[in-house]
């Protein structure tokens, strides 16, 4: 079965090296895979959690988008968007935040460090802790509910996230889904083999150490000034050298094949000079970065060329997004009014599907109708010469749901909400 893949990338800050070999590079690798579909978007809430500083948020989600269309991101394959994007995120993480036990989420990390940190300072232990904060896991359970994602790729510290997630999924399952799972159980996916890459003084690289080796940001002089700063001992050229005495090998076992690397580590052995090593570190580097960083200085030069790609990628996503809200809705009461004889009491997803029905009428044109279980009418198309026009629109409306909606020649049935019809399309895709 295909597994349905997603991330988020929050959006503060530019990307260094370390997020290139630790995340971008692995799960674009991940994406090309035959067996996957894959949803990568840019949390943008979630960095107004951290951040409020406007031009920072602004700067740091063009700069991510561009790093990960240049890093080789296929738009086409993957489904990329801002978060911030799909309005039925912020709807569905209400719904969720409803059910959600504030007892879950004072457990979470994020927030117990920052009470911790407070009451070990003595102050009041919600002191600069925003709701944002205390219920940024709530907001990270919608990204991956909205599209029932089966593998959530994660670092170890948002693995907890990922197992409250599941807890507020089978909460809604249980307490709505008359019997029926709507939302999947997403797994967190944590790369074992992915070590951290080690920063310039051979400690995790990360801008709070600041030992960190930009990506593409300075150009190559940069990440030659960088890895000049890599620390080494102080031995000579000629003198034997450990590999694992600095962080140079292990950067370069990044970049490199099993034989170039071996190669490498031998030279260090024989007595290659620190110098040296450093040059080839960074032609090594710059062979597989210099392209990319290209493309991205070129997508940076074209703002619009990205926002096309953005929008491209949103319109993608509510397709799925509009019409399972509709039906989550639903699901929770939230319905069009209609008589109670219309009405099913209690249950809200056991019924026969809506159904299509296609025919010509007496001036000569081909119609469609989608009606409801009960009979209801709940769209009507208008005439159309050819019969194969009708059935062209009704394949459409199977397909892809409420995007073909709006385009549609068809009229709402008397007061029928369009999140109803969305529904009826949903599940219509679904039992096919
Ligand atoms: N919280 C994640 C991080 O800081 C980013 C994120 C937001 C995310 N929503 C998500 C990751 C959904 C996976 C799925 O890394």
């Amino acid at each position: 079965m295909t597994q349905r893949v997603l991330t988020g990338i929050t959006t503060t800050g530019t990307p260094h090296l370390g997020n290139y070999v630790g995340a971008i590079r692995p799960a674009i690798a991940a994406s090309r895979r035959p067996d996957t579909e894959s949803f990568f978007f840019l949390a943008d809430y979630h960095a107004l959690i951290k951040c409020d500083d406007p031009a920072r948020v602004e700067r740091s989600r063009m700069a991510l988008a561009a790093t990960w269309l240049a890093a080789g991101l296929d738009p086409e394959r993957v489904v990329f968007y801002r978060q911030s994007d799909i309005v039925e995120i912020p709807e569905l993480t209400w719904l969720l935040t409803c059910i959600t036990a504030k007892g879950l989420m004072n457990r979470a990390h994020a927030y117990k460090a920052a009470t911790d940190q407070n009451q070990a300072a003595g102050e009041d232990p919600d002191l600069g802790v925003s709701m944002g904060l205390y219920s940024y896991p709530v907001l990270m359970a919608a990204d991956i509910l909205m599209f029932n994602a089966h593998q959530v790729p994660v670092g170890r510290d948002q693995v907890q996230h990922i197992e409250m997630t599941r807890d507020i999924a089978q909460r809604f399952n249980h307490l709505f889904g008359g019997g029926e799972e709507l939302f999947v159980l997403p797994e967190a996916v944590v790369d074992a083999n992915i070590e951290l890459l080690p920063g310039l003084d051979g400690r995790k690289m990360s801008k709070s150490y600041d030992n960190v080796v930009p990506l593409f940001e300075g150009g190559s002089r940069a990440l030659k000034d960088a890895v000049a700063r890599i620390v080494t001992d102080s031995r000579l050229p000629g003198e034997p050298k450990d590999p694992d005495s600095t962080a140079l090998s292990t950067l370069f076992d990044a970049f490199a094949s099993a034989d170039e690397a071996r190669a490498f580590r031998d030279d260090l052995r024989g007595g290659l000079a620190w110098g040296e090593a450093k040059q080839r570190l960074v032609e090594r580097i710059e062979t597989e970065i210099g392209p990319m960083r290209a493309r991205y200085d070129e997508l940076m030069a074209q703002p619009e060329r990205v926002e096309d790609i953005m929008q491209q990628g949103a319109a993608r996503a509510r397709a799925l997004a509009a019409p399972f809200l509709a039906r989550l809705r639903e699901a929770v009461g939230l319905r069009a009014f209609r008589r109670s004889s219309e009405r099913r009491e209690g249950q809200t997803d056991k019924q026969a599907p809506p159904q299509f029905k296609q025919y010509r009428e007496a001036d000569g044109r081909f119609y469609f109708k989608l009606t409801a279980a009960d009979g209801r009418l709940l769209l009507q198309s208008r005439g159309f010469e050819a019969g194969r026009e009708a059935g062209q629109w009704i394949g459409r409306l199977k397909r892809e749901g409420s995007t073909a909606l709006t385009e549609a020649p068809v009229e709402l049935g008397e007061s029928v909400a369009t999140s109803e019809v969305e529904a009826a399309l949903t599940a219509l895709a679904e039992a096919s």
